[in-house]
């Protein structure tokens, strides 16, 4: 299975990292899928860069809305016309600091779908949910309420307190999770659940990329600090399955 790296910029970079970081990525492109997500106004520098690469694009949030009064949001027509195939959807970042409900997560997954965006939806639990016992009800009942019944796309596994913080699950961890987001998506979608790929994020680095893309349900990562950096970013889609 042809493993997939997205790289998550958040609210990083500027119109100057664009050049350098495409040039870097053409001039080594991995043979696993690239995705880049950087922040919206980078969008037409980088889908301008990498043209005819196979490299895709990501936005990082739309809006639910196909247009209309909603100042300082972005329509995912809109992104989808300036080039770029997928958004990520429901990051704990937005979850916590735009207070968005897994029914929100829902309607802008529905937008993408319409815009015919590949959405990456993601789900995890905080450390005091792990530690009561309780990350599997959490995630699953995440992505039963943030998936709609026509959901096609990525699902992320971002354990929140693994976010930027160094730490990263056990191995039996994330094997444990990845087979209870596989369990529930075959549940939830009869036909195409088995397929749905499930990435893992949160402090992916090029150290310890190649052991967690080895794992069973694995599909990929989504990777946020260590995409910064193209040398970094290329390491972890270095050790991912091409095939
Ligand atoms: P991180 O972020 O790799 O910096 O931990 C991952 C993410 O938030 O997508």
């Amino acid at each position: 299975m042809r493993q997939i790296i997205a790289g998550n910029w958040k609210m990083n970079g500027t119109l100057a990292d664009v050049g350098p970081y495409g040039s870097a990525l053409k001039a080594s492109i991995p043979a696993c899928l690239v995705v880049i997500c950087p922040p919206f106004p980078l969008l037409p520098a980088f889908a301008a860069q990498l043209t005819g690469t196979g490299i895709a694009l990501g936005a990082q949030d739309c809006h639910t809305g196909r247009a209309g009064a909603h100042t300082g949001d972005v329509s995912s027509l809109l992104i989808k016309e300036i080039g770029a195939q997928y958004v990520i959807l429901g990051h704990s970042e937005r979850r916590t600091d735009h207070f968005e409900s897994n029914a929100i997560v829902r309607a802008k997954v529905e937008a993408a779908l319409q815009a015919a965006l590949v959405p990456i939806v993601c789900v995890g639990e905080t450390d005091t949910e792990r530690d009561a016992g309780e990350a599997e009800d959490v995630v699953r009942t995440q992505l039963i309420h943030s998936l709609p019944p026509e959901f096609t796309g990525l699902v992320a596994y971002e354990p929140i307190w693994a976010i930027g913080t160094g730490r990263t699950p056990t191995e039996a961890d994330i094997i444990a999770m990845h087979g209870a987001i596989r369990h529930q998506l075959t549940s939830q979608f009869p036909q195409t659940g088995a397929k749905i790929p499930i990435l893992y994020g949160g402090s992916v680095k090029p150290a310890n990329a190649a052991a967690i893309l080895a794992l069973p349900e694995v599909g990929g990562a989504l990777v946020g600090g260590a995409s910064l950096k193209a040398t970094e970013f290329l390491a972890i889609a270095a050790c991912a399955a091409s095939v």
